[in-house]
């Protein structure tokens, strides 16, 4: 047990702290056998917490309709082959009403950014949502917002709110986006959210251009100090209409590797096992659980959407990941010894 990789996973499940170097060397140095390690500490770590629940979360996609330009993104603005979409609020409730009998106690609310829909509108649909099932938590992902903006939600009866950091690397933030989009900016917002209360996720692609090690090891540390509610990462996967359509996708084995490395570093943290694992590899999801993950978030919205809601090529539309196909996902997971539960499933925070 001499191995220094190894040690460094002891040292991390001891203090649920590296620096952002030992970080690095942990990504680097992965193998089978010390992601295996990793997992294993990270499922006990979880069932400390969680047990072996998995909690489920409605994912309605409102609109594909967006004013940003990031260059990996499939719904991105300058994309002309991406046909636009808005639900109405009766659509969206359609939505939840369908969800709700099959167990579902989370309505995430994603969609494209400034355009698809007004905050007004956000504000109202969340409140009908709430009025019709106030036994539900309801999350937002609608991007960049000025804090007003925000405080409307958050007022409206919003409880979380899911912004993707997408890097903790300012330079490498602006190989990502365009000019007009800021580093700064998406920080402000993290911000922001946290202190008016949403219980707040954060997140990363694994694989995406430019992305090194290094700069990995930066968004480990970032979680470990901004200390998000929740966690999304997956792998990058190119779509054929941005320009990094010839751009090599990232991998299950070390998107799973770093969701064991996330449950290390905040034991209570909502990790999902997210759709783009689960397109990139039939039994993804299941991987991602067994490797510490503790959340699933199937697809509640209408067929026209889950199909015009691009954000890369493949992207599961029909299977397991539809919400309507809950039983078989339920099966998947009791194989493997985990349970899917009917509850909102907000975060345990642990006393540190
Ligand atoms: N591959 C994987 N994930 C993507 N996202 C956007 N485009 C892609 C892609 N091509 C992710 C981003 C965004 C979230 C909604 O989806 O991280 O924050």
């Amino acid at each position: 047990m001499n191995n220094p990789l190894f040690e460094l996973l002891d040292r991390l499940e001891a203090t649920r702290s590296l620096t952002t170097e030992e970080y690095a060397v942990l990504i680097a140095g992965r193998s089978p056998e010390l992601a295996a390690a990793a997992a294993k500490k990270a499922d006990r770590v979880r069932r400390a917490i969680y047990g072996n629940t998995v909690f489920i979360r409605g994912l309605i996609e409102i609109g594909n309709v967006c004013k940003n330009d990031c260059l990996y993104c499939g719904i991105r603005r300058s994309n002309k082959n991406c046909s636009r979409y808005r639900l109405s609020t009766d659509e969206i409730l359609a939505c939840c009403r369908e969800g709700y009998p099959l167990g579902f106690r989370t309505f995430v609310m994603q969609g494209g950014e400034g355009g698809t829909i007004a905050v007004d509108e956000v504000c109202r649909t969340v409140e009908a949502i709430k009025r019709e099932f106030p036994d539900c938590a309801v999350t937002l992902s609608l991007g960049e917002y000025p804090t007003e903006a925000y405080r409307a939600m958050r007022n409206a009866g919003a409880d979380r709110y899911l912004l993707r950091h997408e890097t903790a690397d300012k330079a490498h933030y602006e190989m990502l986006h365009p000019k007009e989009m800021s580093w700064e900016n998406r920080m402000r917002c993290l911000t922001d959210l946290k202190a008016l209360g949403f219980q707040v996720g954060c997140g990363f692609m694994v694989g995406s251009p430019y992305q090194t090690t290094e700069l990995l090891a930066k968004d480990l540390k970032f979680v470990e100090t901004f200390r998000p509610d929740m966690c999304g990462i997956g792998p990058f996967i190119p779509h054929k209409d941005t320009p990094f359509a010839d751009r090599p996708a990232g991998t299950v084995d070390e998107t799973i590797f770093l969701l064991s490395l996330l449950r290390l570093v905040k034991p209570d943290l909502l990790l999902p096992a997210t759709t783009a694992l689960g397109s990139i590899s039939p039994n993804g999801r299941e991987q991602g659980i067994l490797a510490g993950a503790n959340v699933v978030m199937p697809n509640l919205s209408p067929q026209k959407a889950k199909e015009n809601y691009t954000l890369y090529n493949n992207k599961l539309t029909t299977g397991a990941e539809a919400a309507q196909n809950l039983a078989d996902l339920k099966a998947r997971m009791a194989a493997i010894g985990y349970e899917i539960v009917s509850a909102r499933g907000d975060i345990q925070r642990i006393n540190e």
